[in-house]
């Protein structure tokens, strides 16, 4: 592939220096005319910048070829975390969350980033995790949307073991905003309405408000209508923070957004 492009222009420059050689001696001798030299380079380059073209097409194809191997490797990847066949319901309030004895590993590593893990979250109260950095604070907050499967043990949430429930509606139960906050190209609010596609301005700004948001969107020139660019990077670290802490909280169905502010609206999501 390195050899290929100077090869090309080498043949390129030898073919022409070639028919100006042979050419300039039929000039002198009176038998081709200057045009029809001129005209015959010109189709020779023409010629040779098809041949480049073709040269490049065959260097693109064995790239092209791993590619398509590697996303046909993704498409063919089976999901570790299976759907039930038939899902239950919630046997009490979704907003109970209780680890029995769950242990977690990593496909691969040697031993579990999480075990023995058994606590109960009650609804209404507020729930730290604190540890050291690598400690597994992330791992265990995936654990309760079943964005990863528990290898022992088990995860309840209303009282009924997370992987015999629908995980759309477990899903709807929860708001998340990830450690690494990120944005989707398009504005403030329709970042925001992706918890909640139908939510009105005024929810909008709720969700913007609980999130403490309202006050940096406000100054903005196009207020919820400011272009966001893709992952987020035309705000702030913070900001983009609060906007995901927004999104979370206007798609729960238990925050305050449509309510007025009261002492139950210090509901904050988790940052895992
Ligand atoms: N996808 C992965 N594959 C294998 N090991 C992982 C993976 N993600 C995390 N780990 C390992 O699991 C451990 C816990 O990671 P986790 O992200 O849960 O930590 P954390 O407590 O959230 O850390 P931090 O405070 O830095 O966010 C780490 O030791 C990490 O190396
Ligand atoms: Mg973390």
């Amino acid at each position: 592939m390195a050899l290929m492009f100077p090869v090309v222009m080498g043949i390129t420059n030898v073919t022409i220096v070639a028919i100006i050689w042979v050419g300039g001696h039929e000039i002198s001798d009176g038998t081709v005319e200057i045009g029809a030299l001129s005209a015959m380079i010109s189709y020779v380059m023409q010629i040779m910048m098809s041949v480049m073209m073709a040269s490049f097409l065959a260097m693109m194809a064995p790239r092209a070829t791993v590619c398509a191997e590697r996303i046909g490797e993704v498409l063919a990847t089976e999901t570790s975390v299976v759907r039930p066949a038939e899902p239950v319901g919630f046997a009490g309030d979704p907003a109970t969350v209780e680890f029995r004895d769950a242990q977690f590993r990593y496909p691969g590593a040697d031993s579990a980033v999480l075990d023995g893990m058994t606590f109960r979250v009650e609804p209404g109260t507020t729930t730290a995790i604190i540890g050291s950095t690598g400690s597994g604070k992330t791992t265990l907050i995936g654990l309760v949307p079943r964005l990863i499967d528990v290898t022992d043990g088990a995860v309840l949430v209303g009282g009924t073991d997370i992987r015999t429930l629908d995980p759309d509606a477990l899903r709807a139960e929860i708001g998340l905003v990830p450690q690494r906050a990120y944005l989707f190209s398009g504005t403030v609010a329709s970042n925001v309405r992706y918890g909640k596609p139908d939510a009105t301005d005024d929810e909008v700004w709720e969700a913007l408000r609980i999130a403490q948001a309202d006050e940096f969107v406000r100054a903005m020139p196009q207020g919820l209508d400011t272009p966001i660019a893709q992952g987020g990077t035309t705000v702030s670290g913070g900001q983009r923070q609060r906007l995901a802490i927004a999104r979370a909280s206007s798609a729960d169905p238990r925050s305050t957004c449509s309510t007025t502010r009261s002492r139950r609206s210090t509901w904050r999501p988790m940052r895992a």
